[in-house]
């Protein structure tokens, strides 16, 4: 299945490993310091001990994952894309990191064995069957009373710029997102105990906790 899915994204793939030369620039330039304290506030929100097992989902440039290892130096950090590009970024920031090529809806990792899975910026961009398949497979690798911490980008209140943002969702290719947007609380509740939703220090990003 794996192999699969990798070959359904080819496109997106092909996309992130060209950016990835650019990603971290863009994001700076974009966003300046708001990145950087979006990232340091997602993973303070997770509470990670010595010795706890990390996933950063579809890790891109390994920013969060880096992060985590800065915070909390002793938990043990995987870091997880489907872009060879993205990867090979990551890669240059951290040897401490464990950088797994694979696909969010197949993670080659054992069942039950990881404390936190993070997710950045990145899961509006699973579609239909693939984002069922992630969080049964974040499901999976949870240990009972993990934590997936999920932190997108907030629905704007302004009228063009949430015409902007949703035509940028169905640009992806995502076709269905707009719906899940709307329900993304309900499915995740299909998967997770506990649901919570916080608000980001800047107001323009969502973290959502779901415990298993
Ligand atoms: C917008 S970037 C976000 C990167 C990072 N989380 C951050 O906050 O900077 C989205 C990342 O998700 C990865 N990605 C998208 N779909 C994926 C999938 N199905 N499996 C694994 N990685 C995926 C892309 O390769 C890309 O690196």
């Amino acid at each position: 299945m794996a192999g699969n899915l990798l070959t359904m994204r080819r496109w997106r793939r092909k996309y992130y490993d060209i950016f990835a030369k650019f990603y971290d620039w863009v994001i700076r330039v974009h966003s300046g310091d708001v990145s950087e304290r979006l990232r340091e506030f997602l993973v303070k929100k997770a509470s990670i001990k010595d010795g706890m097992r990390v996933i950063d989902l579809c890790t891109g440039t390994g920013s969060v994952a880096v992060k985590v290892k800065i915070l909390c130096p002793r938990a043990c950090v995987y870091g997880i894309d489907f872009s060879k590009g993205m990867l090979k970024k990551a890669m240059e920031k951290s040897k401490d990191i464990n950088w797994i090529l694979a696909t969010a809806a197949f993670l080659p990792i054992k069942d039950q064995s990881i404390d936190v899975v993070l997710c950045s910026h990145a899961f509006y961009e699973l579609k239909g069957a693939e984002r069922f398949w992630t969080l049964g497979e974040i499901k999976r690798v949870l240990k009972p009373e993990g934590k997936f911490l999920l932190m997108e980008h907030e629905v704007p209140k302004n009228r063009l710029i949430r015409m902007l943002y949703y035509i940028r969702i169905f640009s992806m290719g995502f076709y269905d997102g707009i719906g899940f947007i709307k329900r993304e609380m309900d499915v995740l509740k299909l998967f997770f105990r506990k649901v919570e939703k916080l608000s980001s220090p800047t107001g323009r990003s969502k973290l959502i906790l779901g415990v298993k």
